[in-house]
């Protein structure tokens, strides 16, 4: 798989992407990644990729010659999937994240200053949100949904059920971890993870991962595969908290 990003801060990608589980699917070839510089299809003197905006306010815009020249020819190569980054895209999920591992080649537009003249969009497969904040740019964003792809990538994590059992997967958040020691500073580990009974433990686990789910993310149950029993525990835990239970009860997911 290709990711290519397009910015005016290339610079920004050394080294984020040469370390650790990008830096290992790069070397041994699952992923190869090109920082492109905006600036190399302009052609003033001095590579501007900004100007002011029509009808006045505050800041510059990216402008639209730069962003459609390069993809004009970078497109011209081999297809992609070009991805824009933008406070007004789609909220980037898991499951966008599943989607576009799929794709041979993508090439993500980071924007800077006020963000884009609109006319870029046009040539936008997807745009794409982090989430309800502004960054100053969308490099993070970039490096962001490049290593939640990457990590998806067959091949790329040593042990491929580490990407099956986490959050999100099953529209359920993970269940709480521990490891040793079994009792640190008088907080112990659950009783039930100590006994070695695999069967009980799957189901302490699932149980656990509704019950925060409930807590903390009850807009993802709906789309959850849950028996009426499961139900009946989310609901359970819902009236709980409608009838007031404190923030420390709300975090901590033991029963
Ligand atoms: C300062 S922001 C522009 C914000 C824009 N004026 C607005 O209010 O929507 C500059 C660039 O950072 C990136 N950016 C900022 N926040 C982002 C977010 N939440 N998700 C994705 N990209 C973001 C985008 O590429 C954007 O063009």
């Amino acid at each position: 798989m290709k990711i290519e990003t397009l910015s005016v801060f290339p610079q920004m990608f050394e080294g984020p992407m040469d370390a650790s589980i990008i830096g290992r699917a790069r070397r041994m070839g699952f992923m190869e990644f090109t920082a492109h510089d905006l600036r190399d299809w302009t052609h003033d003197r001095h590579r501007s990729t900004d100007d002011e905006p029509f009808g006045g306010g505050q800041g510059q815009l990216m402008k639209v010659e730069p962003v459609f020249e390069a993809l004009d020819d970078l497109l011209a190569e081999q297809p992609a999937k070009v991805l824009f980054f933008t406070p007004v895209g789609e909220t980037f999920t898991q499951a966008m994240a599943q989607q576009l591992v799929g794709e041979q080649r993508l090439i993500m537009v980071c924007g800077r200053y006020e963000g884009f003249d609109e006319r870029v969009y046009t040539r936008a497969d997807r745009c794409i949100s982090l989430g309800d904040y502004i960054l100053t740019g969308g490099e993070l964003a970039a490096m962001v949904v490049t290593d939640a792809i990457c990590r998806l990538i067959p091949g790329v994590l040593g042990d491929e059920l580490s990407n099956v059992e986490e959050s999100f997967n099953d529209n359920l958040l993970e269940y709480p971890q521990y490891t040793r020691p079994a009792t640190y500073r008088g907080l112990s580990v659950p009783e039930v993870l100590l006994s070695g009974d695999h069967a009980n433990i799957a189901a302490w686990r699932r149980r656990q991962s509704i019950i925060r789910t409930a807590r903390l993310r009850p807009d993802l149950l709906h789309q959850a595969e849950l028996s009426e029993q499961e139900w009946d525990l989310a609901r359970a835990i819902r009236r709980e908290l409608a009838e007031g239970t404190t923030a420390a009860e709300r975090l901590d997911c033991e029963e």
